[in-house]
């Protein structure tokens, strides 16, 4: 399902441990009103999405208000990953 993180944070990530062959993407979508009309797309695909593959090692960090989700995994082992949220402090 598509979610972003909500204002309390500034930086979510995902780390992922354990990403077996065809056991889905990451897909974060730009969440700005209109963004995904064309011709103004931030993204550079040819869709209002951008699709990352993982590996097992892999931190992504990304702004907490990113909408995102994960496509299912079609492999037979499980995807491990773990999720997290950042506040910035001064
Ligand atoms: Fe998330």
């Amino acid at each position: 399902m598509v979610h972003s993180h909500t204002n309390n944070y500034n930086l979510s990530g995902v780390y992922y441990l354990s990403v077996p062959a065809d056991s889905g993407e990451i897909v974060f979508r730009d969440p700005r009103p209109g963004a995904n009309q064309a011709p103004c797309r931030l993204f550079k695909d040819d869709g209002d999405s951008e699709y990352f593959s993982p590996s097992a090692g892999l931190i992504l960090l990304f702004p907490s208000y990113l909408e995102h989700y994960v496509l299912p995994n079609r492999s037979d082992a499980d995807r491990i990953s773990m999720s997290f949220d950042l506040t910035l402090e001064r």
